[in-house]
């Protein structure tokens, strides 16, 4: 069998051939030079369907004859046979039947010339007298539409040569065809794509590791493989080289397309490995400037942050050539303007950038913001190899394509005004560090005046309170009514109640005298009930236990709260009772209970399906910001978790407990409490350490409860260290493998919408980051889950994921390994 398959190898691998021709001995049509290798051949050849005959380049040994170079692709010989010859002045000349000279190299300055054909590849024409691997002239140079190992495209300027890879006609025909791919010199250089006058698509610069635009092992070095782009004053070129026993070479192919292919002896094909463009968001021409093109949304262009449609109408019907324009113009005098960071980009065209290799990030920065010309900055190198570099644009920024998650892809800056800058919380923290001095300066100040403000309201109020001992001294009537009264009266007085009151009889008649027949469940600070007025209406009834005194001041506080906030999204109390030592919260009735009971049930019916369970994640959101941002009072809820959503008939959820929720002044950003409460796996990192909530320490528990509505699974929380992941160390390691999917619940079969459960886990994961600056506000995240076309930034590692933990615990005093989580416990239940 090897035997055979050597006679039959040879059969097909032409006699071993001179690889030189000399002055003396042209090259007829009936023969072949063959590389000493045997690699390689070369000689006349006439494409499917032609007539005409070429001198061409051929691997020797495959079964399939692959041109991949042709000298004179737009000179064809015509008649039936043709002469290759190198004439004394060391023109490389192609012949006739005829004798005309039908192409011709040029004149080289060689005075004994040969042409040889080496291993490479390569013809070339040197003296006779030996390879000084000086040649006067290389096919190499003039590249048709195939890269192979060695040949170089780009610019020489020592010999004034523009090499690039121009598409064949058709496969009859090899001259050039509109399709071709060159370097662009200008700015940060780059690959570029082009039909005739038109840029199709560019590869973006190189980092030194990649072309920014392509993040494809095809381009670039591994074992093996060597790519080298060469930048300097020179050259500027891209090549590659192997020492794998493989054929690998890079076309232009007839359609327009690049293809990345190796020889596969096995099966007689080029397997494509890689292809460029990839995608729609790879045509230059896709979206108009100062968009971000993201292949995996519909429509594909969306408009930077800080940037609105110029034409709004035309973008409505998805025609998004005309781009975007600025919401704010920038304000170049005060240095105010900040930069959006998008991260994993492929770079904005830099053919009329700036680079300026020595200046570090920080350097870069300053740059672009001292010039109001400058729109963006980003390094010009790989920052994961420790450089860095500076590409500026000063102009439109245009063909910026986002991929998700690459370590080797640059970071964008995006030049915007300062008013455009807040609702981007990833470049908050990293662009506007001035600002924390004033917050400082005006807390303290806040701080100041509200300890005199407090002193003169203390001295006002003993005054008052003496005045009003005084009056009642003469029917003081001491026991527990009068405590129910003053509580009462506490309560009307400090809030304009508009809250109906109702006796103990109604209710109690109402839950059958409290029956142990009509117990919902067991709340936080007592039992629920379910009632029914005599008007037939459905109520819940919580009653407080009696000995609970921590509940007095959380009945009071939801009291105060809920009375005052109407959402639909919230639970409703209608009215409250404070009779004897009985203090009852009256709630419309939620006949489908809470989430928890449907989400974790182990039998899930098909209430839940998809289309419910998006409904309920943006009602939670809904009811969050309204108490974020829209109500009258700005709460934070703090206990937000599964058992506290309820659900109407319809399925709506309901935002229920404030028992532990905080009002907020308008101007307060974030609290601190000694007593953490809230429940385990719900809790911010920041809060559950340090006692600090804030609107994003919601959003951490709403991150939370978007998972595991998603998943079906429960957050088991903090203490689940390896190998026991929690849910959000499951997920982002999905979510990171590109697995997004597998997070899903597999009750819901495959009936979702992939687009609404894409969006929701990357929320869900934003909302749950380590850092609470990283964590979208409420009403970024409505507009995140409610548009299709917003652009998600990638999310980071979550807060509290298992790796997490030790590196909240080194911040405080032990070196614990993640394996010690345990003791975080102890952190917990009593913090700093
Ligand atoms: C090639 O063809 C030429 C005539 O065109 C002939 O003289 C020569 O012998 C042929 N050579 C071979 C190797 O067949
Ligand atoms: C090639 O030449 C032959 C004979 O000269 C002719 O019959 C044939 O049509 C030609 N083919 C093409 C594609 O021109
Ligand atoms: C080089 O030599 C060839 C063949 O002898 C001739 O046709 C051509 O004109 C010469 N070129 C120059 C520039 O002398
Ligand atoms: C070659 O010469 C013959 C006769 O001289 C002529 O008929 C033919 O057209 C010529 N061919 C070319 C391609 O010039
Ligand atoms: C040709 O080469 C010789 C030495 O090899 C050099 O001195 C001469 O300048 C060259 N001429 C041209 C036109 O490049
Ligand atoms: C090749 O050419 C370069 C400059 O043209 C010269 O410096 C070098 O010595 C040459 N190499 C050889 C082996 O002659
Ligand atoms: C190289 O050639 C291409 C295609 O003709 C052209 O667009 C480009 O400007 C050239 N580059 C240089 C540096 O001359
Ligand atoms: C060019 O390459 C693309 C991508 O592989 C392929 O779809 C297309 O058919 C190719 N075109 C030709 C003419 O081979
Ligand atoms: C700002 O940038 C432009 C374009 O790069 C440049 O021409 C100009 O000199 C720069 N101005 C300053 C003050 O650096």
């Amino acid at each position: 069998m090897p035997l055979l398959f050597v006679l039959l190898f040879m059969s097909f691998s032409h006699a071993v051939g001179r690889d030189t021709i000399t002055p003396a001995q042209p090259l007829t049509s009936n023969e072949t030079l063959i590389s000493s290798n045997e690699k390689f051949a070369l000689g006349f050849f006439k494409p499917v369907n032609s007539n005409k005959s070429y001198v061409g380049l051929w691997y020797n040994k495959i079964s399939k004859r692959t041109i991949v170079w042709v000298a004179n692709r737009k000179d064809p010989v015509t008649t039936s046979t043709g002469t290759l010859s190198i004439s004394d002045n060391g023109s490389l000349l192609i012949t006739d039947q005829n004798s005309t000279v039908v192409w011709s190299s040029g004149v080289a300055n060689v005075t004994n010339p040969v042409a040889q054909l080496l291993n490479t590849g390569n013809l070339v024409v040197r003296e006779d007298e030996g390879d000084d691997g000086n040649y006067s002239w290389q096919g190499f140079d003039y590249p048709t539409d195939t890269l192979i190992a060695g040949m170089k495209v780009g610019v020489d300027f020592v010999k004034g040569l523009n090499r690039t890879m121009t598409a064949w006609t058709s496969d009859s025909d090899p001259s050039p065809s509109q399709y071709y791919a060159m370097m662009d010199i200008h700015g940060d250089p780059q690959l570029l794509l082009c039909a005739g006058s038109k840029k199709l698509g560019r590869t973006g610069p190189w980092n030194g590791y990649q072309f920014t635009g392509l993040p494809t092992s095809a381009t670039r070095t591994y074992t093996g493989f060597d790519v080298s782009f060469i930048n300097n004053k020179q050259e500027i070129t891209y090549s590659f080289n192997t020492n794998l026993p493989i054929l690998s070479k890079m076309t232009v192919n007839q359609s327009g397309l690049v293809q990345r292919s190796i020889w596969e002896e096995s099966s007689g094909f080029w397997n494509e490995i890689w292809h460029a463009p990839v995608d729609q968001c790879d045509s230059i021409q896709a979206c108009g400037p100062f968009t971000i093109c993201n292949p995996n949304n519909l429509p594909i262009c969306d408009c930077l942050q800080g940037f609105t449609p110029k034409s709004p109408e035309k973008w409505y019907y998805t025609d998004a050539s005309d781009g975007c324009v600025r919401k704010t113009q920038l304000d170049c005098k005060d240095g105010t303007d900040g930069f959006l960071v998008i991260p994993y980009t492929k770079l904005a065209d830099t053919t009329k950038a700036n680079v300026d290799t020595s200046l570090s990030l920080e350097e870069c920065r300053t740059k672009c913001l001292n010039n109001c010309t400058c729109t963006a900055y980003a390094p010009s190198t790989d920052v994961d190899n420790g450089k860095s570099g500076c590409i500026t644009w000063t102009d439109e920024l245009r063909d910026v394509k986002l991929f998700t998650n690459d370590a080797h892809v640059q970071d964008f800056y995006v030049r915007i005004a300062a008013a455009d800058l807040d609702s981007a919380p990833s470049a908050f923290s990293k662009s506007r560090k001035w600002v924390i001095p004033f917050v400082i300066i005006f807390v303290v100040t806040m701080l100041i005046l509200a300890f005199v403000g407090y002193i003169v309201w203390k001295r006002r109020k003993t005054r008052r309170a003496r005045a009003i001992q005084e009056s009642k001294n003469s029917f003081h009537d001491p026991g527990s009514r009068g405590l129910a009264a003053r509580n009462a009266l506490e309560l009307s007085q400090g809030s304009d109640l508009e809250l109906p009151l109702l006796d103990l009889g109604t209710i109690a008649s109402a839950t059958e005298n409290f029956s142990a027949d009509n117990k919902l469940g067991e709340g936080g600070f007592g039992p629920v009930y379910k009632g029914m007025l005599e008007d037939g209406k459905e109520i819940a009834v919580k009653r407080l236990a009696k000995t609970s005194s921590q509940g007095l001041v959380e009945f009071k506080n939801e009291v105060l709260l809920i009375a005052k906030l109407q959402h639909r999204n919230l639970v409703r109390l209608l009215a409250c009772c404070i009779e004897a030592e009985e203090r009852i919260l009256v709630y419309e009735y939620m006949p489908n209970k809470s989430l928890d009971f449907f989400l974790f049930a182990k039998s899930k019916d098909e209430v839940l399906n998809w289309q419910t369970r998006f409904k309920i994640i943006m009602g939670i959101a809904r009811g969050l910001l309204y108490l974020h941002q829209d109500s009258r009072l700005r709460v934070i809820h703090r206990d937000l978790k599964a058992s506290n959503i309820l659900l109407d008939k319809e399925m709506n959820p309901k935002i229920s407990d404030f028992g532990m929720a905080r009002i907020f002044g308008g101007d307060e950003a974030e609290g601190n409490t000694k007593k953490v409460v809230g429940t385990y796996g719900y809790m911010s990192p920041e809060y559950a350490m340090d006692g600090i909530f804030s609107q994003k320490s919601d959003a951490f528990s709403f991150g939370v409860l978007v998972l595991e509505i998603i998943s079906g699974k429960k957050n088991k929380g903090v203490y689940s260290a390896a190998p026991h992941k929690n849910l959000l160390d499951h997920v982002w390691s999905l979510f990171k493998e590109g697995n997004n999917l597998q997070i899903v619940d597999e009750s819901l079969g495959s009936s979702y919408d992939v687009n609404e459960v894409m969006r929701c886990i990357n929320v869900g994961l934003l909302c749950v980051q380590d850092h609470p600056g990283d964590r979208p506000l409420m009403s970024s995240v409505l507009l995140m889950l409610g548009s299709d076309r917003a652009i998600l930034p990638y999310p980071k590692e979550p807060g509290f994921s298992v790796r997490n933990v030790s590196y909240q615990m080194e911040s405080g005093s032990s070196k614990a390994s993640s394996s010690a989580a345990c003791d975080t416990s102890a952190t917990l239940i009593e913090p700093r």
